[in-house]
């Protein structure tokens, strides 16, 4: 459906008075969870959970590895609110649909957005099973969420992507990865619009153009969020290697084996990193 803005405002505010009269608490950290990475919620001290279903113009992610809920309580001393499952430009949303819940978690005081997905790698050097925080993005989604008329409320309408990944937050991450010591990379994510993953000759170009890893989300909302002025931090789990020369086929099942494997680092980092907001 064609945007347009007054419908759109009218249902980020029924979403948003929805939850006010579910939830009484007030997050100031957004945390979207990738593809097999619901687990980060389980470290929350959870006091509300909404289902998307349940949300007034939420959509609803048709993905089973996606459960469906925003999760609210503390982590590490803070009040956060957790997307678990999030939605995919293939699932066949409209853009500004699709980010609907990131206007949302605005409006409900969010300023921090912390997002994970799952990605193939690229970058010769690493390997699947790595940990990537995501410096940079190229978005071949071939489309925007920020097209049609701008919602002046939340942001200008060129905003600017000089720095769409907090550099402070990527610091604290690289700190606490030596803490850890976990090997974390630090990339170029490129969007693309799958559901198909890529050919070999479509893996070459991605690497030629400055990818290091490649997946079908995080883009859109991370372009909204910075139209919002939000501070952004985002990891990508590798779960999958993209080398065109040895290339194998892979299965959503190893995909979604390899982020339950990396899981227990990624959240341990993101409880950190909230620790030190
Ligand atoms: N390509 C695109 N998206 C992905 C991949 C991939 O190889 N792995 C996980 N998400």
């Amino acid at each position: 459906m064609r945007f347009q803005p007054e419908t759109y405002r009218a249902e980020i505010a029924a979403a948003k008075e929805y939850i006010k009269n579910h939830v009484d608490t007030t997050p100031e950290v957004g945390i979207i969870l990738g593809t097999g990475l619901g687990k980060p919620v389980d470290a929350i001290d959870i006091a509300h959970t909404l289902s998307y279903a349940d949300i007034p113009f939420f959509p609803v992610s048709t993905v089973e590895s996606h459960a469906g809920r925003l999760v609210f309580g503390e982590l590490s001393g803070k009040q956060v609110v957790a997307m678990q499952g999030r939605f995919h430009y293939y699932e066949g949303y409209p853009m500004h649909q699709l980010v609907l819940p990131v206007r949302v978690l605005y409006e409900l005081g969010v300023r921090t957005l912390i997002v994970s997905n799952a990605a193939g790698v690229l970058n010769p050097h690493w390997r699947r099973g790595d940990i990537m925080v995501i410096d940079d993005h190229i978005n071949l989604l071939g489309d925007n969420p920020l097209i049609g008329p701008n919602l002046d409320e939340y942001g200008p309408r060129f905003p600017d992507m000089s720095e769409p990944y907090s550099r402070t937050l990527i610091e604290w991450a690289e700190e606490i990865a030596l803490e850890l010591k976990i090997n974390l990379r630090k990339g170029v994510y490129t969007a693309v619009q799958g559901p198909n993953l890529e050919t070999r000759a479509e893996y070459r170009f991605l690497r030629a153009i400055g990818s290091d890893v490649v997946g079908m989300s995080t883009v859109p909302e991370v372009i909204v969020a910075n139209h919002m002025g939000m501070r952004v931090l985002a990891f990508s789990v590798l779960t999958d290697e993209c080398f065109p020369d040895a290339l194998q086929p892979v299965s959503l099942d190893e995909i979604i084996a390899t982020a339950a494997a990396t899981e227990p680092h990624l959240t341990e980092m993101i409880k950190r990193i909230i620790a030190h907001i």
